[in-house]
């Protein structure tokens, strides 16, 4: 008999990141995990070899955890965004020591928060900063190489996952091709080393494994199909 621990030699962990944005309330988010659990409870599989994180607003964090852990899911969480100061006078800011108590992940440098909030190089860096000050694995996203070489000194050498995430393929219906993924993943990998790379763009069940399945790429990163439940776990299953 084939010894498990020799088994997972082969097999790569696999993120599936869920970036609700802002959407859903509380009552949507209890019938989302509800509805997440109705099925996986129908149709089990295992979850060993995936790690499924969500990323829901600040507002559903607490929440959101307690129905997951009430279903006893196997599920991670991750707030979208976090303070680049630590705690004190900054009104309307959630700090990394809040973020803390809800959340083992953050995501960094969306190309949302970069567009409409004006997120330069040097918030990013805090944002990084302060995120592995507090043991946050942080989520960075690029859209391009050039976002990686400016930052690469701050991330060297830490626990960080990158979710490649070209702008036109976000929420547009066209998602990169695997191919070009792969290769950028690669390129990110050559820079960071061994870190985890993800690729994010109008991920669905349907395209999910032709990401996942490439050599470079760990992982998904979705917005707009995450927010159905049956859809995020099709494409839990699928990837
Ligand atoms: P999308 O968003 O899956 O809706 O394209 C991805 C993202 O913005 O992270």
């Amino acid at each position: 008999m084939i010894p498990r621990v020799g088994f997972s030699l082969y097999m790569k962990k696999l993120f599936i990141i869920a970036n609700w944005k802002s959407n859903k309330t509380i009552k949507e988010t209890e019938k989302w995990f509800h509805d997440f659990d109705k099925e996986i409870k129908h149709n089990p599989f295992s979850l060993e070899d995936k790690e499924v994180i969500i990323a829901p607003s600040f507002t559903l964090l607490e929440h959101a955890r307690y129905c997951s852990s009430n279903l006893k899911l196997h599920i991670k969480f991750g707030a979208q965004d976090i303070s680049s100061f630590e705690e004190g006078a900054y009104t309307g800011e959630v700090s990394a020591k809040q973020i803390k108590e809800l959340a083992d992940y953050v995501i960094v440098g969306h190309s949302e928060r970069r567009r409409y909030f004006g997120e330069d190089k040097e918030i990013i860096k805090k944002k990084l900063r302060i995120s592995l000050q507090y043991t946050l694995t942080p989520i960075l996203c690029i859209s391009e190489m050039n976002q990686i070489l400016n930052l690469k000194s701050y991330i060297l050498n830490h626990e960080i996952i990158v979710a490649y995430e070209p702008l036109f393929a976000i929420g547009s219906g066209h998602p990169d091709t695997p191919v070009n993924a792969d290769e950028m993943a690669r390129g990110i990998k050559k820079e960071l080393g061994k870190i985890p790379v993800l690729y994010g763009g109008s991920v669905t069940s349907d395209n999910v494994k032709n990401f996942t399945s490439m050599p470079h790429i760990d992982g998904v990163l979705v917005g707009g199909a995450s927010l159905d439940p049956l859809e995020f776990l099709n494409i839990v299953q699928n990837a």
